[in-house]
């Protein structure tokens, strides 16, 4: 099914697990993560960035096609602009179709990320989507300030942040990046931070820049209150890197059959990480009448 955000969130909330949201920008990419949902009996998020959106996957184009998909299937599947920062954008996306969407003005100071939050949440709310902001700022992996205390999310901040704006779920700053980062780095996570956010907050919390983060990280992240994770740059290079290794092997293969290796390498991938952040098994398996994916 096709739904915004809130309620798998506020589920995920409740009942202490985390739900993926996934960066897409093809047809295969939508499939591997719809397909996987469906097999694990999880809630999904889609996400697409104004950036990818220009580069590759027009979001009036995936959002129609997303819907579809998702309404051939039992589980909640969410479609969400991820980093929205220009309102035009954030605009277009509503009327695009997607069910959900990231006001991100972690860029701005308090008072104009508020002011700009509260106003894309009240406008999202009035046609029944969700909204994510950002309080602190997740910065790149390539970059050297990410773990530069001051960009971490300030505690009494956020909850007059959250109070001022009512966003429904806030992406915190707790020490990942986005991107790769340099070989054999680990992030170091303000665990002690995320555990007070959630305490004061008591509601979905998100973490940005899953890539890299290691297994262990991730399942501390869960355990102290975070119910959304977003992944690219991971799952990026594994449907890179089965494309090399199946060329190297294979070299003749039809393109056809090559969309269908990545997308069953894109798939492993997705189900073995929602089994790690507990979100798997959480649904009932009811699939629609006469409706199939493959
Ligand atoms: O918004 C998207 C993400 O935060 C993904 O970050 O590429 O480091 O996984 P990542
Ligand atoms: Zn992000």
């Amino acid at each position: 099914m096709y739904a915004s955000m809130k309620e798998m969130l506020l589920h995920a909330h409740k009942n202490n697990y985390a739900v993926m949201a996934i960066n897409c920008v093809n047809m295969e990419q939508a499939k591997a993560i719809i397909q996987s949902a469906e097999e694990e009996r999880s809630a999904v998020i889609i996400n697409i960035s104004p950036r990818q959106m220009k580069a590759h996957g027009h979001g009036d184009i995936l959002a129609p096609m997303i819907r579809n998909m998702a309404e051939k299937v039992s589980v909640p599947v969410a479609f969400n602009l991820d980093h929205g920062t220009a309102m035009e954008d954030i605009v277009k996306a509503m009327q695009y179709g997607f069910s959900s969407v990231m006001i991100d003005a972690s860029g701005c100071d308090f008072e104009e990320n508020v002011r700009r939050t509260a106003l894309v949440a009240s406008l999202a709310h009035s046609q029944g989507r969700s909204c994510e902001a950002e309080l602190g700022h997740v910065g790149l992996a390539s970059q050297s300030d990410n773990d530069k205390v001051d960009l971490f999310t300030n505690v009494a901040q956020a909850k007059e942040f959250v109070e001022k704006t009512g966003c429904d779920c806030l992406a915190v700053a707790i020490g990942t990046a986005h991107g790769k980062y340099p070989e054999g780095f680990v992030p170091k996570l303000d665990f002690e931070r995320l555990r007070e956010l959630k305490e004061e907050l008591k509601m979905p919390l998100v973490l940005h820049g899953g890539s890299g983060a290691g297994e262990e990280n991730i399942r501390r992240v869960v355990a102290c209150g975070i119910n959304k994770i977003n992944v690219c740059t991971d799952l990026f290079r594994h449907a890179t890197n089965t494309a090399i290794q199946v060329l190297e092997k294979t070299p003749s293969i039809d393109y056809m059959d090559l969309c269908i290796e990545i997308q069953n390498a894109m798939k492993d991938f997705i189900k073995s990480y929602m089994r790690v952040i507990g979100s798997s098994g959480r649904y009932g398996f009811e699939k629609p009448e006469g409706q199939d994916l493959d």
